[in-house]
């Protein structure tokens, strides 16, 4: 029987997400904080004579997942194999548990999880500085699925800096239903900007020194999104789900990345139960998750 190697991908929420102009390249300016959360993809690759894909999910709706080349995850194995100038052809498993099109990189995480598993497959030892950017080039969020952790990123997303973070924060994540295109909430934002002009977006001091501190109440009323108005605008019911956070005690919320999954900052389990129940009853599918982990990890080679 062929090796199996198995990684595992974190999903990514922005604590601050600012989107500055249109760049020449398409992209925006961001400027943003992430952090990657307990809930995670699996990618198992083995060698195989042809390149294959099986992707199963643990309570995700798959429909909008590629099964076909266009999937990041094998892009990630291509771009790696091509690099390495090995033949690469493997197949691919994805288990999914990180929200499809919900706005915290899935598809980026199973990418950076493809980088790491099929380089131990075919034992290649890719120094770190290049499979980061292998990753900038599949997608502004992949460096930072691969990093974990709390970071900041710049450029497009792309550039990566790891914050030195003590706290650990337990976020209630609500799941709205359906997905939102990336590209579509950013075309709404600068609809709604227009033809004024928009400044260069910059971290936000006072929530890198909240960081430090560990300090979640401070963090509380530092978390901002540019995309949630467009978001918002796109998906009226979202302006409620944010609310009903709130009012169920919540002590931040916001969206999450390009949306439509929403996220509420809670002081611990207990009350993280509390606010997933409120809203669980309402009838938005909830879970808890817990930031920050590290990034994209080997979990096994069989
Ligand atoms: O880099 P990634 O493939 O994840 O980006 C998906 C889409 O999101 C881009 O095609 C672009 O429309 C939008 N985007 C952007 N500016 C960024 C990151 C993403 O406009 N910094």
């Amino acid at each position: 029987m062929s090796r199996s190697v198995t990684a595992a991908a974190p999903a990514k929420i922005n604590l601050q997400l600012g989107v500055g102009p249109v760049r020449r390249d398409g992209f925006h300016t961001l400027a943003t904080i992430y952090q990657a959360v307990d809930l995670y993809d699996e990618v198992t690759v083995a060698s195989s004579a042809s390149t294959t894909l099986t992707v199963t999910g643990d309570g995700v709706d798959l429909v909008d997942v590629p099964e076909d080349a266009s999937n990041l995850a094998l892009r990630a194995a291509q771009a790696l194999a091509d690099r390495a100038g090995v033949a690469g052809t493997v197949a691919m498993r994805i288990r999914k548990r990180i929200p499809v099109a919900g706005g915290m990189a899935g598809g980026s995480a199973d990418a950076a999880a493809a980088l790491v598993a099929c380089d131990a497959l075919w034992d290649l030892g890719t120094p770190r500085a290049e499979l980061l950017a292998l990753a900038a080039e599949l997608g502004s969020d992949v460096p930072f699925c691969l990093v974990g952790g709390t970071a900041t990123g710049s450029g497009r997303g792309e550039v990566v800096e790891p914050l030195n973070d003590v706290g650990s924060y337990t976020w209630v994540v609500a799941l709205p239903g359906g997905g939102l295109s990336t590209p579509g909430v950013y075309r709404e934002l600068d609809r709604l900007r227009g033809q004024s002009p928009v400044p260069d977006p910059e971290i936000s001091e006072d929530l890198v020194a909240a960081l430090r501190q560990g300090d979640a109440a401070g963090l509380a009323g530092l978390l901002a999104n540019d995309l949630q108005p467009a978001a918002l605008g796109l998906r009226p019911g979202l302006t409620e789900l944010l609310e009903r956070g709130l009012s169920a005690s919540a002590s931040a919320a916001l969206l999450s990345g390009s949306g439509p999954t929403c996220l509420f900052l809670t002081r611990d389990e207990t009350h993280a139960r509390q606010v997933g129940d409120a809203l669980a009853r309402s009838g938005t599918a909830t879970l808890v998750t817990r930031g920050p982990v590290p990034g994209a990890h080997l979990l096994h080679a069989l």
